[in-house]
């Protein structure tokens, strides 16, 4: 087992490059599967997703050359090999459920793909996926198989464009349904869609495949059925979540660190709330600076939600932020409902966390009479200690790299696979901006009670 040791306390400071974005990337070499064109992709991520992803479309018969170093990948896929996801990519990630709206419109075959993965952050269902997929004319069954289950979906009769209407704007069940439309009979309307940054990189990689495709002011896609795809280029937009939590570990330290790439159109809603609690930015032409300058202010409520909101995804890193600030914030989370778990391990580490089942803030969101703990009220500041941690998730697990970057002693934290999926070369980025952190291999006799322990 591996273990990132950090030995915090220390200022960072540096200048460092934000990689391409995973939530991102990983859609557009599913949606590459529409065509039979030849796609070029720059800024790609040397991250494990995009490994998992690649070893997906090889599975149905992609070839794909990958130039790790010059993040350069080219994807094309003539033919279909097979339309069937192995088992083995059961829970890996999010991607499988995806594969259906690209190949509805690209085989008669049933597609098989088993039951969506990705970090345990609530039950995140997919029913959203199928319901439009179905309006759209396939026809999805859930099954039995080899003890797992796994959803078989096919459109025999063909599909035909729909207006579909959201009950939420998800992000993969608008990637989803998009990818369907394309090949679908006539016009498809998505009501109520997502239009996160990572969808318009979407949308804009689908124009310029050949497909007639707009969004209207009020969250509405209209996606034209297409036959004919051109071989393209497309530079995938850099991860507005790593290039914020590089950020936030530059202000929590107290130092200063350059996100080179970090893209100021993406991370309004995320620079509006550094301004509040009193954290330095200054936008580059290339890059975002984000530095310490004084006191951080507290006192403050963060409500996540969906774009233009505030991320779920940087909410973890700004959580540690806050338990380094004057005053007692709130955080509401309501794009997931178990998003708070990680915080019992910042409690431990000395932060002063306590969770409700409440809405506190503004308004009421999805999950208020469900009794979770999706509030949290932070107090601070408080200094944190080292620890032996196990990472949950993969942002919680930023959290704790942070964490551990403000507590003077030396933390080991397991579960670096979660780090690897989403960070790229975690250990050398913070290392050239003078944290100190190695990765280690350790003996599972030292860690295995450890991870029981805090499992249990
Ligand atoms: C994407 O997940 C991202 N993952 C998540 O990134 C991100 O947190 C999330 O969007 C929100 O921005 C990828 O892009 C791979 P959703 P996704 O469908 O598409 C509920 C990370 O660490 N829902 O927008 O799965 C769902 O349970 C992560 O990089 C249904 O109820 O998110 C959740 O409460 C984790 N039924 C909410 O909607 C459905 O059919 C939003 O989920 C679909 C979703």
């Amino acid at each position: 087992m591996e273990i990132l040791k950090i030995k915090g306390g220390k200022p960072l400071e540096g200048k460092v490059k934000a990689a391409g974005a995973k939530n991102a990337v990983t859609k557009l070499l599913v949606a590459s599967l529409l065509s039979d064109k030849r796609c070029v992709f720059y800024n790609v991520p040397d991250i494990a997703e995009v490994e998992v992803t690649v070893e997906l479309c090889r599975e149905i018969g992609s070839e794909v050359q990958w130039d790790r170093n010059a993040g350069v990948l080219e994807i094309i896929t003539k033919e279909l090999k097979s339309s069937y996801v192995p088992q083995r990519f059961s829970g890996s990630n999010r991607i499988p459920i995806l594969m259906i709206g690209a190949l509805l419109g690209r085989t008669d075959e049933d597609i098989i793909v088993p039951t969506a993965g990705g970090c345990k952050i609530g039950k995140r269902p997919v029913d959203f996926h199928i319901t439009a997929l179905e309006k759209l004319g396939a026809t999805i069954e859930f099954r039995e198989m080899r003890k797992e289950g796994a959803y078989f979906a096919r459109a025999h009769e063909g599909m035909k464009g729909a207006v579909i209407t959201l009950p939420f704007p998800s992000v993969g069940a608008t990637e989803n349904t998009i990818l369907a439309a394309v090949r679908a009979k006539g016009t498809t309307v998505i009501k109520n869609a997502a239009i996160e940054p990572e969808i318009v990189d979407l949308i804009l990689f689908l124009q310029k495949l050949g497909v007639t495709i707009g969004m209207d002011v009020d969250r509405t896609i209209r996606i034209q059925q297409t036959h004919q795809f051109q071989e393209i280029e497309h530079v995938v937009i850099t991860d507005r979540i790593e290039a914020a939590s590089l950020g936030l570990a530059g202000i929590s330290t107290k130092g200063r660190v350059f996100v080179e790439g970090a893209q100021h159109a993406h991370m309004i809603t995320f620079l509006n709330r550094l301004r509040e609690v009193n954290a330095g930015f200054e936008v580059k032409k290339d890059g975002i600076e984000f530095f310490y300058k004084g006191p951080l202010k507290g006192g403050i409520h963060i409500e996540t939600d969906v774009h233009p909101g505030f991320m779920t995804d940087w909410q973890q890193p700004f959580v540690v932020l806050l338990s380094q600030a004057h005053g007692a914030s709130v955080v509401h989370e309501t794009v997931y409902e178990n998003r708070f778990g990680y915080t019992e391990t910042l409690r431990l580490m000395g932060a002063d966390i306590e969770a409700f089942t409440q809405c506190l803030g503004g308004k009421e969101c999805r999950f208020s009479s469900q009794n979770f703990q999706h509030s949290i009220v932070v107090k601070g500041p408080t200094p944190l200690q080292s620890k032996d941690i196990v990472i949950p998730d993969l942002r919680a697990g930023f959290a704790y790299v942070l964490a551990a970057l403000l507590a003077p002693d030396v933390s080991n934290i397991s579960g670096v696979h979660y780090l690897d999926r989403g960070y790229e070369k975690l250990v050398e980025k913070l290392s050239s901006i003078g944290a100190e952190v190695t990765r280690e291999k350790t003996s599972d006799s030292i860690l295995k009670p450890l991870v029981k322990a805090l499992a249990g």
